[in-house]
C-alpha cells in the first residue's frame, strides 16, 4: 500500500520560498563500500529513490562526492524528470582519493566546475540547493562562498548552505551571501552542534543534522532506545528521528538506508508525536 509516510512531518519552506517536507532521504548509503563505486544492488537502489517520492519524501540529500558521481547518477536515473515538489540539495569540497577517503578542496575554479558537472549529471537548469561541503582552510570563505554567490547571480544555483561549520563560520559565510541551511553533525548521542542548531532556530536556517541514525548504532534492537521503543511500538531508529523532528521545527533529518524496508520504516518516524516529557526522557537516556 502507497501512502504519504513522510506528510506528517510538516514542511520547512527553504530560504523562505522553497518548501520541502521536513522528513528527508540521505543518499551516501547507496554507492559502495566506502561511499565507493557502484551500489551493491542497483535495482534495489532506483527502487529505495523511487519508493522515496511514492511515500511523500521531497527532500533528498546527495554530494558530487558520493562515489564520486554515483549517488547523482542514481538520482537521475530514478527520478528524473522530477516531480514539481521534489527538491535535491547537492554539494561539493571533498575530492575523493579512494574507499573512505575525503579531503577539502575549495578552489573556487573547482567548485564552479563540480557546479557545472553536477547540473549536466543532475539534468537541471539550476541546482536547487548547493552546499559547501567543507570550508577549505586553505582558502578565504568569502572566495568559497563568493564564487557560489556568482554561480546564484548567473541562475546555476537557487540556495547556498554549508555543512560542518560552527556559528563564526556561519557568520563568516553571511557576510558574503544568504545561508540558508547547514548541515552538521547531530543525533540523540552526538550532540556538539547544540549551539549552532539553536542559532539556526533562531534564524530559521534549516538544520540538517547528518548520521541522524550514528550509522546505524541508535537503530539498535538492545541499543539505548530499545526500552522507549518498545513502549511506542515503535523502533529505536524511528524514535530517534521522532526526537530529531521534536527538536526544533528547522529540523530536516536525511537518513540514509540502502534498502526499502528500512526507508518505509525510517519515513514512519513522520507519525510519532513524542510528549514534552518523553522527549526529555530520551535526551536523556541516549
Ligand atoms: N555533510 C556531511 O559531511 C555528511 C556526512 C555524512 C552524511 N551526510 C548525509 O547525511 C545522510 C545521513 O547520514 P548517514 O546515511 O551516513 O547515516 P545514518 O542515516 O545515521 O545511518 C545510516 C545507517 O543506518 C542504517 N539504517 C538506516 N535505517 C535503518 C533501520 N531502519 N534499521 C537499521 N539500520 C538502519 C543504514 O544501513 P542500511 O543501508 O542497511 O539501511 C546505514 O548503515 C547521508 O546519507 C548523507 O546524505 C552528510
Amino acid at each position: 500500500m502507497t501512502e504519504n509516510l513522510a506528510a506528517a512531518s510538516g514542511t520547512f519552506a527553504l530560504g523562505g520560498d522553497l518548501p520541502v517536507v521536513r522528513l528527508g532521504y540521505g543518499t551516501m548509503q547507496l554507492p559502495g563500500d566506502g561511499v565507493w563505486g557502484p551500489p551493491k544492488d542497483h535495482d534495489e537502489a532506483i527502487r529505495v529513490l523511487r519508493r522515496a517520492v511514492e511515500i511523500g519524501v521531497t527532500f533528498f540529500d546527495t554530494a558530487d562526492s558520493y562515489g564520486p558521481y554515483v549517488a547523482e547518477d542514481l538520482l537521475r536515473e530514478a527520478l528524473h524528470p522530477y516531480a514539481d515538489d521534489v527538491v535535491i540539495a547537492t554539494k561539493a569540497g571533498l575530492t575523493r582519493q579512494g574507499p573512505g577517503l575525503w579531503t577539502a578542496l575549495g578552489q573556487a575554479a573547482y567548485l564552479r566546475q563540480e557546479v557545472e558537472m553536477s547540473l549536466r549529471r543532475l539534468e537541471v537548469d539550476r541546482i536547487d540547493l548547493f552546499q559547501l561541503h567543507r570550508i577549505d582552510s586553505a582558502y578565504s570563505v568569502a572566495d568559497q562562498v563568493g564564487e557560489l554567490k556568482e554561480l546564484q547571480d548567473e541562475g546555476n544555483i537557487r540556495h547556498i548552505g554549508l555543512s560542518e561549520v560552527s556559528v563564526s563560520d556561519l557568520e563568516e559565510a553571511q557576510k558574503t551571501a544568504e545561508i540558508v541551511s547547514v548541515q552538521n553533525l547531530y543525533n540523540l548521542a552526538q550532540r556538539d552542534a547544540e549551539p549552532l542548531l539553536d542559532h539556526c532556530t533562531e534564524q530559521d536556517i534549516a538544520f540538517i543534522p547528518w548520521f541522524p541514525l550514528a550509522t546505524g548504532e541508535l537503530s539498535q534492537e538492545d541499543g539505548p532506545l530499545a526500552k522507549a521503543a518498545e513502549e511506542h511500538s515503535a523502533t529505536p531508529s524511528q524514535l530517534a528521528l521522532a526526537w530529531l523532528l521534536k527538536r526544533s521545527p528547522v529540523v530536516l533529518p536525511i537518513p540514509g538506508t540502502s534498502s526499502v524496508d528500512h526507508l518505509d520504516s525510517n519515513t514512519a518516524a513522520a507519525g510519532i508525536e513524542l510528549s514534552d516529557l518523553e522527549f526529555k526522557a530520551l535526551g536523556e537516556a541516549a
